[in-house]
C-alpha cells in the first residue's frame, strides 16, 4: 500500500487547496474509498497486543473525499437527497439485510450476516459478520464494531474523523449495546460486554467496578462485564452533584453470554424481534 499511502499523505497535506477538478488526487482518494467499501483496507483495528491501532491516512483519504465531491442530487422514490458520498449497494452480493429505511455511505464495510433495522452507517465503519445495527442506532464515521454485536435501538456510536491519528469507538465481538447507549470519542467496550440501556461512554467517564470501588479506567468497559449507568458523588464549592459512571455491576466468565442477551439473540435467529 506504500505508494498510495505516501500519495495520500502528500493530497491531504494540500487539502486546502483541494477541490473536485483535482483528478488525480480523486482517483488516488477513490481507490481507497473502493478498498474500504470491499474491507480491503480498515481505517483501525484492534492488534493482538489488545491496542488499537489507527490508519491515519485511511482516514485522510476519508477528509478528502468530502473536499473533492461537490453535491449530487439522488431520488429515491418521493424521496430527494443532496449530497457529496454515495450510499452503499450491492447488499446481496454482500450477504448483508437491509430493511428500509436504512442506509448506509460507500466506504463503510458491512460483513456477511449483518442486519441493518432502519439506521445509519457512516463512512470508514466497519461491522463485522452477524452484526445487528437496530433500530435508529447510528455507527459514525470510522468506528469499529466487531462480530456478533447487538447495537440495540437508538444506540448512539460517535464517528471520529478528526484530527487523523484519533482513535475511533471500538466495540469488540459479541457484546451487547442496550437501547440508546452514547458511546463517543474513543471509548471502547471489550468483548462479549454487556452494557445496560442508557448507558454514556466517554473517555472522561469512570468505569468502576462494583465489587471492589475501585476505577479500572476511563472510557474502556473491559471483556466479559456487565455494567450499567449509575451515579459518583462529587464535590464542587457550589455544592455536592452526581455525576455519572459507568458501574460494573457483574463479571462473566470468558465466552459466557448474559441471560437476557441470549433470549435476545434466539428472538433473532428465529426472526420474533426482527
Ligand atoms: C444491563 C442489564 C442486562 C442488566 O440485567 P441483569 O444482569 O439481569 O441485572 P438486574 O436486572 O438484576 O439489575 C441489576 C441492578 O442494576 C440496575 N439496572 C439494570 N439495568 C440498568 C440500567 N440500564 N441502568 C442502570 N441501572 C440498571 C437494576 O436496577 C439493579 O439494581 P438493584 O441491584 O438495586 O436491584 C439490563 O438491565 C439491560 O439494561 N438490558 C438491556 C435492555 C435493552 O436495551 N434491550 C434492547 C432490546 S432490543
Amino acid at each position: 500500500m506504500g505508494d498510495l499511502e505516501e500519495r495520500i499523505n502528500a493530497w491531504h497535506d494540500q487539502i486546502a487547496n483541494m477541490t473536485p477538478e483535482n483528478l488525480e488526487a480523486r482517483r488516488d482518494v477513490e481507490l481507497v474509498i473502493a478498498k474500504l467499501d470491499d474491507g480491503q483496507l480498515r481505517v483501525a483495528e484492534v492488534a493482538p497486543s489488545g491496542e488499537v491501532i489507527v490508519h491515519d491516512w485511511v482516514k485522510k483519504a476519508i477528509m478528502l473525499l468530502f473536499r473533492l465531491h461537490g453535491l449530487e442530487k439522488s431520488e429515491a422514490g418521493p424521496f430527494e437527497y443532496l449530497d457529496k458520498l454515495e450510499l452503499k449497494y450491492d447488499y446481496e452480493r454482500r450477504g448483508v439485510r437491509v430493511v428500509p429505511g436504512a442506509s448506509a455511505r460507500r466506504g463503510s464495510f458491512l460483513s456477511p450476516g449483518v442486519i441493518l433495522m432502519p439506521s445509519f452507517v457512516n463512512i470508514g465503519a466497519w461491522v463485522g459478520p452477524g452484526t445487528m445495527v437496530d433500530t435508529w442506532a447510528t455507527v459514525g464515521s470510522c468506528a469499529q464494531i466487531g462480530a456478533n454485536v447487538h447495537l440495540a435501538g437508538g444506540v448512539g456510536i460517535g464517528g471520529v474523523l478528526e484530527p487523523a491519528n484519533a482513535v475511533p469507538v471500538v466495540i469488540e465481538d459479541g457484546a451487547f449495546i442496550g437501547s440508546r447507549c452514547m458511546i463517543v470519542d474513543g471509548a471502547r467496550v471489550g468483548k462479549g460486554s454487556v452494557l445496560g440501556a442508557g448507558t454514556i461512554l466517554n473517555p472522561s467517564i469512570p468505569v468502576i467496578d462494583a465489587a471492589t470501588g475501585e476505577e479500572v479506567s476511563r472510557g474502556h468497559v473491559p471483556d466479559y462485564c456487565v455494567a450499567v449507568t449509575a451515579n459518583r458523588r462529587r464535590e464542587y464549592p457550589g455544592g455536592e452533584f452526581f455525576l455519572p459512571c459507568v458501574l460494573i455491576i457483574k463479571r462473566m466468565e470468558q465466552g459466557e453470554t448474559h441471560d437476557k442477551v441470549a433470549l435476545n439473540s434466539l428472538l433473532r435467529e428465529h426472526g420474533v424481534a426482527t
